[in-house]
């Protein structure tokens, strides 16, 4: 495990080359090589191009060598939104909604994401880890490298901290690198009820300063909608966010349009995310603000709900994400080959837009697009080598895993042909 690795005679190198989110037409392009190379040493690649000019033979002392013949090799996937550390499971709600109960209301009802909230509260920050990992496994299983974990299922002052903490854990301990969102404001706690501004002050005036003091999070989000936090409390609490250094995100315009887009422009956030309600001028706001607009299909998949308008958005010179959202309630999924073809089927994005999305694109929406998402000279040693010789397989084989090994840090961390190995 020395971060050394040479991957050669890829049939499709798909280096999504570039270091800032994509837009509109920029995303089509995937920069792919044929019979590809990639160098990582020190886990940071060093020689990207064609296997035939490669400068000098690795040394099988020093590199572990990959013949990706007839394979392609990607970036690791960035999913940019997820919600994975959670205590509790809510099966029930998801029959309870096929018999035709919509989201918001099991959540008016008292259910939804405070039941978790209350079965989070009793997890100790040892189970969160537990948990964490495996679903990070499962993750690590279909190509990501990087994922995004939000808190949220707390909204008292220790559980959300504990929450943080475990994903900060799972950070340093799994080769899966965690991006930390704080969402101290995902509803409001039943010791809070009908006290929406009191509980926004205990969030923004006691738990954030925390957070930012002890650097818990990099980002800070808050779930804008209708019953939840209107605009006006979104606005305040991420104002409060912005001063205290954290990079703003938010779930914005997912049932109701409410104006989370043009919210998340206006405040220069590096992401809004869902969008399946976002208004026109909403749309061209994030592409004027280059806010990356972060989509979850497989939410709107789960909630029956209408796909969120991607082609709109790209034709509007949006950057566009995709990203899971998995979590135990509106989507329990952390699937990406579902996500692919659900994009590409009912969102129309064509695969190479989606590839982006995954990759460049979500580490854009994470704000690292300098460091991860692409396979570029310099940029961390993150990659997917698939079982097929091309990135078309991936929506192609619906809901079906292609990928055959991880890279991580240029050290191969997950082999399906060796029983599905995972170095942690
Ligand atoms: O992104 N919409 C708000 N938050 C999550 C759902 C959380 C839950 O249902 O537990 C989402 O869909
Ligand atoms: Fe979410």
């Amino acid at each position: 495990m020395n971060g050394n690795i040479v991957i050669k005679n890829a049939s499709d190198l798909v280096t999504c080359s570039g270091f800032r989110a994509k837009k509109g037409p920029e995303m089509a392009d995937l920069y792919t090589i044929h019979d590809g190379c990639v160098v990582i040493e020190g886990g940071q690649i060093s020689f990207v191009g064609k296997t035939s000019d490669l400068p000098d033979r690795p040394a099988p002392e020093k590199f572990d060598i990959i013949d990706a013949d007839g394979k392609a090799v990607l970036p690791g996937f960035v999913d940019s939104h997820t919600h994975f550390v959670f205590g509790g499971y809510r099966a029930d709600e998801f029959a309870w909604r096929l018999n035709g109960m919509s989201y918001m209301e099991i959540m008016v009802r008292g259910g939804g994401i405070v039941s978790t909230v209350s079965d989070t509260r009793k997890a100790s920050r040892e189970e969160l880890m537990e948990s964490g990992k495996k679903r990070l496994d499962s993750m690590l299983s279909f190509g990501v490298t990087t994922v995004e974990g939000k808190s949220g299922y707390g909204l008292d002052r220790d559980t959300e901290i504990r929450q943080l903490e475990a994903m900060g854990e799972l950070d340093r301990t799994h080769p899966v690198d965690v991006v930390r969102t704080f969402l101290g404001a995902h509803a409001v706690p039943t010791e809070y009820k009908g006290k929406t501004e009191e509980f926004l002050d205990f969030v923004g005036d006691t738990v954030l300063p925390e957070v930012s003091e002890r650097g818990l999070a990099e980002f800070c989000d808050i779930f804008c909608e209708k019953d939840v936090f209107s605009v006006k409390q979104s606005r305040r609490l991420l104002t409060r966010a912005r001063e205290l250094g954290l990079k703003l995100t938010l779930h914005a315009d997912e049932i109701v349009q409410l104006g989370g887009a043009e919210l998340a422009a206006e405040l220069g956030a590096v992401s809004a995310d869902h969008l399946l309600q976002a208004s026109d001028q909403g749309i061209k706001d994030l592409a004027h603000e280059g806010v990356v607009a972060t989509l979850l299909p497989l939410t709107a998949f789960s909630l029956k709900e209408p796909y969120a308008r991607a082609r709109a958005m790209i034709d509007n010179n949006c950057a566009v994400a995709l990203a899971t959202d998995l979590n135990p309630g509106s989507c329990f999924s952390e699937s990406i080959p579902l996500l692919f073809a659900l994009a590409a089927l009912y969102m129309n994005l064509s695969v190479e837009e989606a590839v982006t999305a995954l990759t460049i694109n979500g580490a854009g929406a994470l704000d690292k697009a300098k460091s991860i998402g692409s396979i570029d000279v310099g940029k961390k040693g993150d990659a997917v080598i698939l079982e097929f010789p091309s990135y078309r397989f991936i929506p192609y084989h619906i809901g079906v895993n292609t990928v055959e090994k991880v890279i991580k840090g240029g050290n191969l961390v997950y082999d399906k042909t060796n029983g599905g190995k995972l170095s942690c």
